[in-house]
């Protein structure tokens, strides 16, 4: 949700921002500008478009100032347009800065500003923020800073510049903001990807923090004024992870990485003869729980989903999970003793912050899974167990939503063990099955021209279905999320059951039906909710580990696998569905219209 670059050194600024820029577009994509000085002259550049437009806008340049800050929007107060693009400045010019969350008290701050005689120019709730900070500053940006942020309520990282000091200064409050240590530069950014080409040495910013660069160095300060120690990390994240490397496209190279990334999630957790999952180990809590409750949003509440069924069925354990927007203003039964788990790729999620604060309000303990080293979730969290699945950069999740299920699995075998419901020979069969599974990813993906096939069939169409029963519905939904979230087709999921409850009334002749079969059991019901379908015209196009001959559907047969496993073979199933069917229309995949990949808004 809108993207943070800050750089001060002695390179040119503006290369540095702008291809910053480029690497945050997933986070917001209607607008981009940079804010640069040069020989105490502020000067801001901004358009509404991507960031190709602004750097079209730049071609001719010729600044050569050595610090700045820049912007990739996700509007929320106020349309796209040149006005209510980043960086906001100052009535006189001197003082710029950029923001990524959202300022809540900002109508009755506005109304105050405009009476002591402050000018608007846009609709934006960030151009308050630049008026509070010009109406503290005396000289000393920072010491401004403290002062304005006290008069804001809401959500802030801002990076902000002055015409008259060579310094950056960056804000943090519940968005993400991290600072990238170089040799005689600093850099900031919403996150580490961004930084990867510079720089592999990082400071993450925690709430609160207030943090001033210089070219040769860099302060953190809390809220008081007073010097705070940080921690230099080093990230292992390597700046190619971050690049198409010759992909069309991030959300295909990302798909493409599947077998690494589950055979890195599976590194040192599953050996010969053992399940180890350290992370996941509460002691002597694990036997007696009675109850967990997870939180995450979009795709990753599609990983809880199969998280639930996870620890239900392997330990016996009741489950609770909802979309976190809601859960956190839901009033439940809350039982003890209990476990809050927080499952987002980013870390960042407002919603699923959300959820965190009150669970640990009620005094759970929280485990977070998180792909980011250091997110919000990672930190607030009291164990945390990662995903591996190196920085995802297309705002459709991929390798995160299946990295989170084969987490989510390890978690619920180990506990299962712990809860003596694991015997050997189970936790050898499983054993086998999760140390086959990158090698049964990798058979998906050589599937690829069959998935393209149907796209091409699909990309006629305008509205689909999605059908699964149990951990298939699961499926479903995400399959479903996907496909509209990238490709703009209407798509809907529903429990195979549930059909004959009112869709199948849109079930007209060549409506396709996108199904998926892993679980034996239900076979039979599947095949005659099949039927329903195909009598009325509907085509089925059948995803199954199961050998089932019928010829009137197009079936494509999976890999054998366990059915625990199934969720996470038909997560790439579904991703290359959805993939080529957005190339067939068209779409721009990495970017899909009116979306942001990290959420830090409500
Ligand atoms: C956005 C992204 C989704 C993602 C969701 C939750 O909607 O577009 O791809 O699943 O946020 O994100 P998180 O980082 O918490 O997993």
């Amino acid at each position: 949700m809108c993207g943070i670059i800050a750089y001060i050194g002695n390179k040119p600024v503006m290369p540095i921002l702008i291809q910053g820029l480029q690497r945050l577009e997933y986070r917001g994509y209607d607008s981009a500008g940079i804010a640069l000085v040069e020989e105490g002259e502020l000067t801001i550049i901004k358009t509404k478009g991507s960031v190709d437009s602004l750097s079209d806008l730049l071609r001719e340049s010729k600044h050569q100032a050595v610090y700045g800050i820049g912007h990739t929007r996700w509007a929320t107060h106020g349309v796209p347009s040149d006005t209510n693009a980043h960086p906001h400045a100052s009535c006189d010019n001197k003082l710029t800065l950029v923001h990524n969350g959202i300022i809540e008290n900002y109508k009755e701050l506005r109304e105050q500003l405009i009476s002591e005689g402050h000018k608007f120019i846009s609709e934006t709730d960030t151009e308050i923020v630049v008026h509070t900070i010009e109406k503290y500053y005396q000289g000393n940006l920072e010491e401004a800073v403290i002062k304005g942020i006290q008069d804001l309520q809401g959500a802030y990282a801002l990076a902000l510049i002055s015409a008259q000091e060579e310094k950056i200064v960056l804000v943090r409050k519940q968005s993400p903001l991290i600072i990238g240590v170089g040799e005689g530069e600093c850099y900031a950014a919403s996150d580490i990807p961004a930084l990867l080409p510079y720089t592999k040495k990082v400071v993450i910013l925690e709430e609160g923090d207030i943090a001033i660069l210089r070219k040769d160095n860099f302060q953190v300060i809390n809220s008081e004024g007073k010097e705070k120690r940080v921690e230099v990390i080093e990230t292992t994240w390597d700046a190619h992870l971050a690049e198409k490397s010759g992909y069309p496209h991030f959300m295909l190279k990302e798909i493409y990485e599947q077998p690494t990334v589950l055979k890195d999630t599976l590194r040192e957790r599953v050996s010969e003869d053992q399940l180890l999952l350290d992370e996941a180990d509460l002691g002597d809590l694990i036997p007696n729980l009675r109850k967990v409750y997870f939180g995450a949003c979009g795709t990753a509440y599609h990983a809880t989903l199969v998280g639930k069924l996870y620890l239900e069925t392997l330990c016996d354990l009741e489950a609770e999970t909802e979309v976190a927007s809601e859960f956190r203003y839901r009033d439940v039964p809350w039982v003890k003793p209990a476990v809050g788990i927080i499952v987002s790729q980013s870390g960042e999620t407002a919603d699923t912050l959300g959820v965190l604060s009150r669970l640990k309000e009620l005094s759970y303990p929280v485990i977070g899974i998180t792909n980011v080293i250091g997110s919000s979730v990672s930190r607030e969290s009291d164990r945390t167990i990662y995903t591996r699945a190196g920085p995802e950069i297309s705002v459709a999740s991929t390798k995160a939503y299946t990295s989170q299920m084969l987490v989510l699995l390890l978690l619920a075998l180990s506990w299962s063990k712990k809860r003596n419901k694991l015997n050997y020979e189970k936790e050898r069969y499983y054993i086998k099955e999760l140390k086959e599974l990158p090698f049964k990813a990798q058979q998906v993906l050589d599937k690829s021209e069959l998935f393209l096939e149907i796209a091409r069939e699909l990309k006629e169409v305008k509205h689909l279905f999605y059908l699964g029963r149990l951990q298939d519905y699961y499926t479903a939904l995400e399959g479903a999320l996907k496909m509209k979230e990238i490709s703009y087709l209407h798509a809907e999921a529903y429990a195979g059951g549930e059909l004959k409850h009112g869709p199948l009334a849109l079930i007209e002749n060549n409506t396709p039906v996108i199904a998926f079969l892993s679980n034996k059991s239900i076979a039979p019901k599947m095949l005659s909710n099949f039927e329903e379908v195909r009598s009325r015209g509907g085509k089925i196009y059948l995803f199954t580990t199961l050998d089932i001959k019928e010829s009137s559907f197009r079936i494509v047969k999976l890999p054998d696998s366990d059915m625990l496993v199934s969720p996470i073979l038909n997560g790439l199933v579904l991703q290359l569905l959805a993939y080529y069917t957005a190339r067939e229309c068209g779409a721009s995949i990495d970017k899909p219209r009116n979306l942001a990949k990290s959420v830090t808004v409500e």
